[in-house]
């Protein structure tokens, strides 16, 4: 164990199983760790650097904006605030933004929003449908709207308001729809939960039900918003348009932000009703706008289609060689790879020795989820990595 990580064992809490690397540098789809060691990333700061580590265009817009201005009150307008909330609703089917600091936190404004919509318009209507299998975040709130047991068990007396029913199915959402409910909030593709993607017309299902009931509709796109599927949102796939969309992790390429969107008739904040002290600050909001509008004038989403498709043949080619694959699923470079038996953690220390980072997503499962500006031949770098540790671990 190096003296960082015995430091780290000493000072700081016991809240994650790390692999035992300490990463000091990074550039595009490589990081190096204190003894110089490249590894070629495909966890990508958790679906985060959607330009790669310390992208040019990231990296001066932060120096240009922390000489200039880093952080002021809300009660004043900035530039860059406006900038990015401008392009996000030009680039989006939203019309309306606010900005705060993490995905979670965007999702408990999102439930805030809903509920005071509810509150004005839906005699008061407070409860929130969520899905089995999702993940919105590790606040109390978004525990208690994370559909799965294993993290709300631990937190026991949870918020009220949220009634978790079965994904991919839409006669449990009718039927957990009452005179209380006022909005229905998904994935539109669940990360967490295990790459799990929506069956035919789901979305479309839930769209036309909260349009029959009036309630509304939020998609939680932190981890497959901002081009990580294929578009620049996931929903733009699936024929839908969400009343509320929540976005976090790869919207300033690492740096911390994150943005409830809305429709016009769902934005029914009033002054006062919300806030943050950081939330919308120009330094995050200078790294999103540089990241999005990069994002947007060079196709980055379509890349990220086009690439993780080869990414997907490539798995599918080894899926037939190793009988222990037993699905490839996902959509652009947001993709898991699933096994017959609980040797994801094998599989992950196999290419972490051979210098490939990805995730352990469940005991039986990985995950890819790199810049979305890599090419074919980092994809072909990693699939051969990853055939060598899959070999051995068979052997
Ligand atoms: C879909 C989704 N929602 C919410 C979150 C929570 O985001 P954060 O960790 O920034 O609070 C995550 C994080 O993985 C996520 O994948």
């Amino acid at each position: 164990m190096s003296h960082w990580q015995e430091l780290e064992r000493k000072y700081f809490m016991n809240t994650v199983e790390r692999l035992p690397v300490t990463l000091v540098r990074g550039q595009g789809a490589r990081v190096w760790d204190e003894n110089s060691r490249e590894y070629l990333d495909f966890v990508g700061g958790w679906a985060v650097t959607s330009l790669g580590h310390c992208h040019p265009v990231v990296a001066d817009a932060v120096v240009e904006q922390v000489r200039t201005l880093i952080q002021v009150s809300n009660q004043f307008y900035t530039i860059p605030q406006i900038r990015l909330a401008e392009l996000l609703v030009q680039n989006s089917c939203l019309d309306k933004v606010f900005f705060c600091n993490s995905g979670a936190e965007a999702n408990e404004g999102a439930v805030k929003l809903v509920r005071r919509y509810g509150s004005r318009y839906l005699n008061g209507a407070n409860e929130v449908i969520t899905a089995t299998g999702s993940f919105h975040g590790r606040t109390l709130t978004m525990v208690a709207a994370t559909g799965q047991s294993k993290h709300q068990q631990p937190y026991i007396p949870l918020p009220a308001g949220f009634i978790n029913v079965e994904y991919n199915n839409i006669e449990a959402i009718k039927g957990a729809t009452g005179s209380q409910t006022c909005a229905v909030m998904l994935e539109p593709i669940q990360g967490e939960g295990g790459v799990n993607l929506p069956d035919d017309n789901y979305l479309a299902a839930v769209r036309t039900w909260c349009d029959q009931t009036g309630i509304l509709l939020i998609l939680d796109e932190i981890q497959t918003g901002v081009g990580r599927t294929g578009t620049l949102f996931a929903y733009e796939q699936y024929g839908v348009e969400p009343d509320i969309m929540t976005l976090a992790k790869g919207l300033a390429s690492g740096i911390p932000i994150g943005a409830i969107l809305a429709k016009e008739r769902a934005s029914v904040f009033v002054p006062g009703e919300h806030g943050s002290t950081f939330g919308g600050n120009p330094l995050a909001c200078a790294a999103g706008y540089a990241t999005l509008k990069f994002i947007i004038d060079n196709d980055i989403a379509g890349n990220a289609g086009r690439v993780g498709q080869y990414l997907t043949t490539g798995l599918e080619r080894l899926k037939r060689r190793f009988q222990f694959i037993t699905d490839v699923r996902g959509r652009g470079l947001l993709v898991a790879l699933e096994f017959s038996s609980d040797i994801a953690q094998s599989v992950v220390m196999a290419c972490l020795s051979d210098g490939l980072l990805i995730n352990r997503l469940k005991p039986n499962a990985v995950r890819f989820m790199p810049p979305l500006i890599i090419g074919n031949d980092e994809v072909d770098e990693a699939l051969s990595i990853l055939d060598k540790a899959l070999s051995t671990i068979v052997s």
